[in-house]
């Protein structure tokens, strides 16, 4: 299973493997890492999901679609690299993953 880091605000790492097919929210929920609550489920439309991917990774994730962009921009914490997590679906490419957690979800 692809190995995902979770990094806090503070700089905490977490670690979670996380099944192919799921997403990198549903990842953090289901292994209780804190900084992702999901409260839509993954509906898209919460925003509550918020997570920076690493310069490192961005171009593997790719960018945030029109609705996702939408739904970020009521983030504060905004980046160029923002995306919503539970509109990233773990695939084997993504082993190795790292994103970081918004402090506004704490
Ligand atoms: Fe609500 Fe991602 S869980 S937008």
């Amino acid at each position: 299973m692809p190995l995902i880091t979770y990094i806090d605000h503070k700089g905490n790492a977490f670690e979670a493997d996380v099944p192919v097919g799921d997403s990198v929210m549903q990842g953090a929920v289901d292994n209780m890492i804190d900084g992702i609550i999901g409260e839509c489920g993954g509906a898209c439309a919460c925003a509550t999901c918020h997570c920076i991917v690493e310069d490192a990774w961005f171009e593997k994730t790719g960018p945030a679609s029109d609705d996702e962009k939408l739904m970020l921009e009521m983030s504060s914490e905004m980046q160029d690299n923002s995306r919503l997590s539970c509109q990233i679906e773990v695939t084997e490419d993504l082993d190795g993953l790292v994103v970081h957690m918004p402090q506004s979800q704490y």
